[in-house]
Parts: structure tokens; sequence; C-alpha cells
């Protein structure tokens, strides 16, 4: 596929991504997705380079997916997991990414807690850095997944209500997926309790509530958020149990979306609480599409971003 209008190595949020580079990434996966259906050979590849995946938090999808883009694109994979590096020895991180790149990196994944992370050593490293989940800021390929996913499923995302359900507050994937989704056209609504859902949040064009109902009525799609218990340092409500009785996703307030609305998760899920597990399994889930996805959006971001 020829590649026109993408000019980054580096993909750091989609805060700053343009509408058609949105698209280029989507067009490209779309190819991918297409030519591996048919068991072709992929003519945009990364044969020869090498792709660090630098994950510094626990990650089981996104590592994974990373491994498997390169793989599928003929690059060299090398993993490293924050335990099992020098970072535990004292080493920073700036140390870290730049011997990374002395070793000859053509590219860097990295996860890590601290927002803005990613930023950083993309000002001093000149491999392209890829945010694989920098703290609660941004997580650029699972939105795109998310969207990708979204729009095979609903057609255009212009005018389509979109819930994003749980803890907003603490949530890359939130923060991500408002950006995307409207620049795509969607009308995106958040939801959950007051202390996770920040009125704040209307300032980036988006509806807040606190209703769960009114979250749901007519509703598109509806993505649910787990609670990120490891990045809060205080309890933002009384207990799990009230949490789901209150804001869990059961089978009487998944009649309030519409008929053949979606259910979405970026997973993990954690069954019984955020979602009732019949739902989770349910025909509405693209949960694992979600995931098989992620595979085709993070071949076409390592082709874009290391090709530039
Ligand atoms: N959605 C997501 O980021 O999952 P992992 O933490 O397993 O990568």
């Amino acid at each position: 596929m020829e590649i026109n209008g993408w000019n980054r190595s580096s993909l750091l949020g989609l805060e700053d991504l343009s509408r058609a580079e949105i698209n280029t990434i989507f067009e490209l996966a779309d190819s991918y997705k297409n030519e591996m259906a048919r068991g072709g050979k992929l003519n945009n590849n990364l044969s020869g380079k090498r792709i660090v995946n630098l994950f510094m938090e626990p990650s089981t999808r996104t590592r994974v997916a990373f491994e498997i883009a390169a793989k599928s694109l003929s690059a060299d994979v090398i993993t490293i997991s924050g335990n099992s590096s020098s970072l535990t020895k004292g080493e920073t991180l700036k140390d870290t990414a730049l011997n990374i790149e002395a070793l000859g990196a053509d590219a860097i994944v990295v996860r890590h807690s601290s927002p803005g992370s990613p930023f950083f050593l993309s000002k001093i490293i000149s491999v392209p850095i890829i945010n694989a989940g920098d703290g609660s800021h941004e997580h650029p390929s699972q939105a795109l997944l998310d969207i990708f996913t979204l729009q095979e499923k609903l057609g255009s995302l212009k005018g389509k209500k979109i819930t994003i359900l749980g803890d907003i507050l603490f949530s890359r994937v939130a923060r991500s997926n408002l950006w995307g989704l409207q620049k795509l056209g969607a009308q995106v609504t958040l939801a959950g309790p007051s202390t996770l859902v920040p009125l704040k949040f209307r300032d980036f064009g988006v509806t807040v509530t606190h209703k769960i109902e009114e979250a749901l009525v007519d509703a598109d799609a509806v993505m649910l958020l787990r609670i990120q218990h490891e990045r809060q340092n205080s309890s933002h409500f009384p207990s799990l149990e009230e949490y789901t009785r209150i804001f869990g996703l059961n089978s009487t307030r998944a009649s309030l979306l519409k008929k053949d609305a979606l259910i979405l998760h970026p997973g993990p899920i954690n069954r019984g609480v955020e979602i009732d597990s019949a739902l989770a399994d349910s025909k509405r889930s693209v949960i694992l599409e979600q995931v098989t996805n992620g595979i085709v959006i993070r071949m076409a971001i390592l082709y874009l971003c290391s090709n530039n």
C-alpha cells in the first residue's frame, strides 16, 4: 500500500493526531488484515529492523500484541520488563533508553507509570518512541484499536453516542479515546461516580454524567473501564460492592442501550465488578475482537513510525 500523509516518527498520543493521520493508520491496518486473511505476502514490512519493547508496568494484551505485530512484519523484537532490567539497579529511564539506542534499536515501545515519559524520551533519543501507556495520560494504540473495532461494526462514527463508563479519572484509555472518537465525529459521554468522573472533563468537549441510566440510554456502544487501584492513593467510593450496585453493567441496564449496541472493554476485565460476567461473554461484546484488532493496529503504527 502506498502511504500518504504520515510525517511522524513517534506516536505519543491521540490528542495531537489529526483525523487524516488516524485514517492513515486505519487504512494500513485494514490492508494488513486483508492481506493476512488472504495469506499473502506483506509488502509494507520491517525486515531488518529491531524493535525493543520496554515495559515498566505489567501488561498482557499490549505487550504480546506489539511482539506479534513486530514479528508479523519480519522485525527482530526484544522485550524488556521492569523487574528484569537494570532499572532495578538504579539506572535511570533516560540512561536505559540511551543504552537501548546504542544497542541499535530502530524503535522503542514504552509503557511506564509516569505520564509524559514517552514524550521525555522522544526529546532525548533519535529513534522512534511509541507510547504503550504512560500513567493515566494516554494509551494511543489501545484507543486506535477500540475505534477501529467500532468503525468495523458501526460504520461511520459521526453522531454516534459512545459512552465510556467507569474509572475515568485514572484512565489513559478514556483520555486517548475521547480525543480519537471526537476527531471521527462521535459524541462521547463519560460516566461513573462523581469522584472518578470530574465535571472538568466537559472542557474537552464531552458530556459528563453521574447517572448511569442517562449514560446508557440510546448509546450505540458502551466501553467499560475497570477501577485502576494501582493508580489510586485513596478510596474514591465506599466499596466495590456498592460500585457494582450503582455503576456495574448488568442485563437490566444493558437493555437501555440501542438494540444492537456494542460492549467494549480494553481489558483486563474484572468480572462481576464493572461488568456482569454473562454480558462480557454475550454476542454484544466485542472485547476479544478488540484484542485481535490490536495486532494489525500495532503493525500499522510500527511500520509508519519506523519508516518515516
Ligand atoms: N488494555 C491493556 O492495556 O491491557 P494490558 O495492560 O494487558 O496491556
